[in-house]
């Protein structure tokens, strides 16, 4: 279901003392795709941190109410959410008639999930319903945001993909890998105006993530995880840096580049050898799972 924008605080106080990396002019504002949890959540507290206004997007109206609030009392920043399911194009639209009425400076493309079963075992609705969360629904709200960024001339696009992007894990890394492509040219078409676009490609992170997926990840050793707050504040960095491609953590920057050396069919044969464990327990509950 799509709604309105609506501001939660609009007689709120901002604190411009806290946008040190927050570029001149206006007060600066970020939209945040996801940014309930996880990855997303960090990625609006640092941008809070920083003293930008946000607009917070995602499917469930009382969860972004409830984010909205914690973190104006937190940073003391005005935070508008936006319902949007980025798996329709309704909601897609949603987003980009956001993006083309209002400034927005910076745009975190984060929303997503995972399959909860093999491609062959996925009905074609939910193959499509997943690439338009991950891909599509990036490719628009990203194109849109170019456009008007580089009207205003400034901005940045980020966008959250995954070390799964560099491998051939089913229909999740197709879209991922769709993405991160995606967004390594619209760097380069950006290179000579004052707007960004950087793919991050976070490895495992601790969120709601593999719950919804009904996976099993207690076998993970503990050097595979990156913390949640972690890839948002690398990933801005590098933003800010001008990077195209942005790979938090030092274990993934390693392989990263090892990624790049790796003969195809071998990096096949890895992939295919992967397979979470699935849990036999129910799915966290929620509204779409
Ligand atoms: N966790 C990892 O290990 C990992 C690794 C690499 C990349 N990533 C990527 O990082 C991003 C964030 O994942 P996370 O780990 O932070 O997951 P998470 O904790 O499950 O958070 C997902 C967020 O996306 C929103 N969302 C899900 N489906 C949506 C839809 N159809 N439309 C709009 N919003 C939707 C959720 O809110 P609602 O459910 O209310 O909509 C929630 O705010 C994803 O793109 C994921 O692919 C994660």
């Amino acid at each position: 279901m799509d709604r309105s924008p609506h501001s939660r605080t609009s007689d709120a106080v901002s604190h411009p003392g806290r946008a040190a990396h927050a570029p001149e002019g206006p007060v600066p504002v970020a939209l945040v795709t996801g940014a309930t949890s996880g990855i997303g959540l960090e990625f609006a507290r640092a941008l809070a941190a920083d003293g930008y206004h946000l607009v917070l997007v995602a499917r469930t109206l009382a969860r972004l109410e409830e984010t909205a609030e914690v973190l104006e009392d937190e940073y003391g920043v005005p935070v508008r959410v936006l319902t949007a399911d980025l798996a329709a194009e309704s909601g897609i639209r949603t987003v980009t008639g956001f993006l083309d009425r209002e400034r927005v400076d910076v745009v975190v493309n984060n929303a997503g999930y995972g399959l909860k079963h093999s491609v062959l075992r996925t009905g074609p609705a939910d193959l499509v319903a997943l690439d338009r969360v991950l891909n599509s629904a990036v490719q628009q709200i990203s194109w849109h945001a170019a456009h008007r960024m580089i009207e205003r001339g400034r901005g940045g696009i980020v966008n959250v993909v995954s070390m799964a992007a560099l491998t051939t894990m089913g229909a999740y890394a197709a879209a991922k890998s769709a993405a991160l492509v995606f967004t390594e040219n619209l760097a380069a078409e950006l290179a000579d105006t004052p707007v960004t676009a950087t793919a991050v490609l976070p490895g495992f992170v601790r969120t709601e993530f593999h719950d919804r997926m009904r996976v099993d990840m207690s076998t993970m050793p503990a050097i595979a995880w990156v913390a949640a707050h972690q890839v948002a504040r690398e990933g801005l960095a590098d933003a800010r840096a001008g990077k195209a491609v942005s790979v938090p953590g030092l274990q993934y920057k390693l392989a990263y580049l090892l990624a790049q050396a790796v003969p195809r069919p071998l990096l096949r044969g890895l992939s295919n050898g992967f397979r979470f464990r699935r849990l036999r327990r129910p799915a966290r509950p929620g509204p779409h799972s």
